[in-house]
């Protein structure tokens, strides 16, 4: 068994997995309440939240999962990418407790564990990921298209060239009042809208073609803001947000006109168009066999409607939504062909805040 531990960004979580891998705890404890009114992630928070949390989460872990640490192979926990401030609490601790046990201690990259949970999902329904396959992994900090080739080895194939796609809707969600995170609410919001009613276009890369830049469409977004006068609106949203905290579908489309839903609509559709449009290419570049999603925006129904399998070519693998956030059960999922082959890490292994996966 391993013990995984992740506190890259703003999710302190530990999880215990079996052989296979299997998941036999797992939790998280979510600063979300911390951050929202701030709509977005403030680092000092996240690190004094992650020391409040790392103790009792881990604790929580190991009882759930009903083992003694002399009943663990090795404790996994996230080298990277990520806010050092945050990778450290977890990387401190997971080396504390490797020593203290005496246990290997495995680091793993964020962006292999995302990939991971995938691979994990699939393998529990019986369904190995033929390789080579192309995994897109779109979260808050992250947009990037890497193939994946036999033996999990990592080849970058393109990136965002500004902001992630997460941090896109997060962006558009602030500036539209509609609150942080923003992926979940605009996605539950643009089937209410016309999805072609704002016509939306992306430049064309210079360079490599599987690169993509989501500030464009951020910025075209804030020109119809500015154009429109919907200072009123916003108004409204901000005050339903204080009076009842996270408002349901029904309650933002009180104050929520058909053309700002037109708007997030057309919005959705082109980030999806984009990130569908790349990903195709991607596999056709690789001759990947296999399309892997993962990452805070894997759970986009947009998302998940356009890459299926017809549109793609291949078999299409999302995550289920637990395990496409934040979690540490796929850091300890990465951790198991490490543990085979004894990729361990030394005690003077550092949190990487800008780890690049190939
Ligand atoms: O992977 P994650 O939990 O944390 C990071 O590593 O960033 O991803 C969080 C990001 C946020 O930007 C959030 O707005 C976005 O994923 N997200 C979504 C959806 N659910 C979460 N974006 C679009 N549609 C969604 N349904
Ligand atoms: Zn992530």
């Amino acid at each position: 068994m391993i013990l995984g531990i992740e506190s890259s960004c703003d999710e302190t979580a530990a999880a215990v997995l079996a052989e296979g891998p299997r998941v036999v705890s797992s939790v998280v404890a979510s600063q979300l309440d911390t951050h929202a009114k701030y709509g977005g992630v403030v680092p000092e928070l996240a690190s004094r939240e992650h020391l409040r949390a790392i103790v009792p989460v881990v604790a929580e872990a190991m009882e759930r999962a009903g083992v003694g640490y002399a009943g663990l192979s090795a404790v996994a926990v996230t080298e990277g990418p990520g806010l050092v401030g945050s990778l450290l609490v977890g990387m401190t601790f997971a080396k504390a407790l490797a020593m203290a046990h005496r246990l290997p201690l495995i680091a793993v990259n964020h962006l292999e564990g995302h990939i991971h949970a995938v691979v994990m999902e699939a393998r529990l329904e019986g369904r190995e990921i033929e390789l080579p396959a192309v995994a897109l992994v779109a979260s808050g900090g992250h947009t990037h298209l890497f193939a994946v080739r036999e033996g999990y080895r990592y080849e970058l194939l393109g990136r965002t060239r500004d902001d992630a796609a997460g941090e896109a809707y997060d962006k558009v969600a602030k500036l539209l009042g509609f609150g942080y995170p923003g992926g979940p609410v605009i996605d539950r919001l643009a089937p209410y809208g016309d999805a072609g009613a704002v016509p939306f276009t992306f430049a064309r890369m210079k360079g490599n073609t599987l690169d993509f830049s989501f500030s464009g469409l951020k910025t075209a977004v804030l020109r119809w803001f500015e154009s429109r006068g919907m200072e009123a609106e916003v108004a409204a949203r901000r005050e339903l947000s204080r009076r009842v905290g996270r408002p349901s579908v029904e309650e933002w489309l009180t104050v929520t006109p058909p053309e700002t839903l037109d708007l997030l609509a057309s919005f959705q559709a082109a980030a999806v168009r984009e990130l569908v449009r790349r990903a195709g290419e991607a596999i056709e570049t690789a001759g990947g066999r296999a399309l892997i999603v993962s990452g805070g925006v894997a759970s986009n129904a947009g998302l998940r409607a356009a890459a299926t399998e017809r549109a793609m070519g291949c078999p299409v693998y999302f995550p289920t939504p637990a395990l496409s956030t934040d979690n540490a059960a796929m850091i300890a999922a990465a951790a198991f062909p490490k543990l085979a082959c004894g990729a361990y890490a030394g005690m003077d292994l550092r949190a990487k805040a800008g780890l690049a996966l190939a």
